[in-house]
């Protein structure tokens, strides 16, 4: 009878044991998979690798570990999309071998076939990315990274390593990595920005296999409280002028402008060899001291497409951060990624903006929309779940009348948990608290403080649009002059938007838009 009694228990245990395993993962599923924002079915992600176009798909390559939820030896996993938003996910397109780990890089379009990779028929896409020696580390050595490539001729499906790799040998330097490779129109030669510890290098090649060193640039310029990463170094036209500038975006980690991973850039001129920053941004940075991207504590790795249609410039960034990206709370999958976003240059007296917008795609998948007129009060609701889906919305806000005081927008749920934002108009700053936003404890560098954004006048109108999915907020003020991303894992998810605030009189219109991306 006693045995009889034990192996039930046993079995009960056990079977409750598998039912709770089942129960919390439908609700990770539930609470934390992003209605639209990529990721893997399975395992860890970070950085955003090899993007670009070709023949109707946008290809998005990735830091990928299948084997575990967090970083490991690392691949390149695979995604593709008809239009920036739908993401598939697709088979693993590059593994470590003997050389190491594949870490970051990017993908170039040869359409004329300057490689030799071509075989008349099919455009070759030359991938770069860096080797990363888990060995030579474990020895401590320096020279444990190298910069290699694979092509594709099947438009990324299928992808062979170079016979000759690695194409650029470690000058004896530990981090050497994340190879971006752009098309220098203009100078007519390939240009590869390579991150090399404290500064960004600059590479040239006319046929994407040989490379010669042109210049350093940046080890006395901008934020260096990190090591410098993944950069993206393009010419773009100034806003409403033919007037090209070169930009060069710097991730750097940590650093970042509110604590850990973040994106800096630079604006100056290229004369095919050396970058320079002009006049104006070199006034900007000396009052600014770092020029930031994104102020959120999420979007990393930020790295833009070769070949977009109509020469824009895209960017997609890593939505977490390094001080705690490995501990979030999922189990089966850990990362997503941002918005694709377009981004524009702006030149105004006080120095560049590099604006970003959501990509127009989105509007494809905008639904229910709803529109309102408030006159603020010192609280109220302003929008519910039964109205829009806050787990999956587009919401435009449009204040006016502002006076000098606080605006808080709170995001918040049945439990009492609650994301709060908004514009704080004594202290000229965005902001984002996620202090109460359900899970934070995970790491203690989670929801250490408010998140800021400091702005440089008192404003009497402000309009942002907010981006929302189940676990996270993109902030794009002003058209996308100041950004903020950052995530949360609310304990269920956020159902009401209120309003507080402690001044009079202002005014305050919204038009929110569901988003309905069918899987
Ligand atoms: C940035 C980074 C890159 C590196 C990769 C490794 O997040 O550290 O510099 O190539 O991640 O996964």
């Amino acid at each position: 009878m006693k045995k009889i009694i034990s192996t039930l228990i046993i079995a009960a245990t056990f079977y409750s044991g598998l039912n709770a395993q089942s129960v919390s993962k439908t609700t990770e599923e539930q609470l934390y998979r992003p209605n639209y924002h990529f990721t893997p079915q399975k395992g860890w992600m970070n950085d955003p690798n090899g993007l670009y176009y070709l023949d109707g798909l946008y290809h998005l390559f990735f830091q990928y570990y299948p084997g575990g939820n967090k970083w490991g030896p690392m691949h390149w996993g695979h995604a593709t999309s008809k239009d920036l938003v739908k993401w598939e996910e697709q088979e693993v397109a590059l593994f470590p071998d003997q050389l190491g780990y594949i870490f970051s890089g990017s993908a170039v379009v040869d359409k004329n076939n300057t490689s030799g990779f071509g075989d008349g028929k099919n455009i070759p896409v030359v991938a770069f990315y860096t080797y990363h020696d888990p060995l030579k580390e474990k020895e401590n050595k320096l020279d444990v990274e190298s910069q290699a490539l694979a092509y594709s001729l099947d438009n990324g499906k299928t992808w062979t390593k170079y016979k000759n790799n690695p194409i650029i040998q470690n000058p004896g330097v530990r981090d050497f990595r994340d190879p971006k490779v752009i098309r220098d129109e203009i100078h007519q030669q390939w240009i590869m920005s390579i991150a090399v510890q404290d500064k960004t290098q600059f590479y040239a090649s006319k046929n994407l296999k040989d490379w010669q060193l042109l210049s350093d640039f940046g080890k006395d310029l901008g934020a260096h409280g990190g090591v410098w990463e993944c950069p993206d170094f393009f010419p773009i036209k100034i806003e409403g002028t033919q007037e090209t500038k070169w930009v060069l975006i710097q991730n750097l980690n940590p650093g970042g402008p509110n604590g850990g991973s973040g994106a800096q850039f630079f604006v100056g001129d290229f004369d095919g060899k050396t970058f320079k920053i002009d006049a104006l941004f070199a006034k900007q940075l000396a009052k600014e001291k770092a020029v930031w991207l994104d102020w959120g504590m999420d979007n990393y790795a930020s790295v833009s497409f070769d070949n977009v249609p109509e020469n824009k410039r895209v960017i997609i960034g890593w939505m977490s951060n390094w001080l705690y990206a490995q501990e979030v709370p999922t189990e089966k999958w850990r990362s997503s990624n941002t918005i694709a976003r377009e981004v524009n240059l702006v030149k105004t007296k006080e120095g560049y903006i590099l604006k970003n917008v959501p990509v127009s795609q989105l509007e494809k998948y905008h639904s229910k929309k709803i529109s309102k007129n408030i006159n603020l009060k010192s609280s109220q609701s302003i929008l519910k779940n039964n109205e829009i889906d806050l787990t999956k919305a587009v919401i435009d806000f449009d204040f006016k009348k502002m006076t000098s005081g606080v605006y808080t927008i709170s995001l918040s749920n049945s439990l009492g948990e609650k994301l709060t934002f908004g514009i704080d108009n004594k202290e000229k700053s965005l902001f984002i608290d996620r202090r109460k936003s359900g899970k934070t404890n995970f790491s203690d560098k989670f929801a250490k403080k408010v998140t800021k954004t400091p702005l440089s006048k008192t404003l009497t109108q402000g309009k942002f649009k907010i981006l929302l999915d189940k676990t996270s907020i993109e902030i794009f003020f002003n058209n996308g002059e100041k950004v903020m991303t950052e995530i949360f894992f609310p304990n269920e998810s956020f159902s009401e938007l209120s309003l507080y605030t402690d001044t009079k009189g202002s005014v305050l219109n919204i038009t929110a838009h569901e988003l309905t991306i069918n899987k």
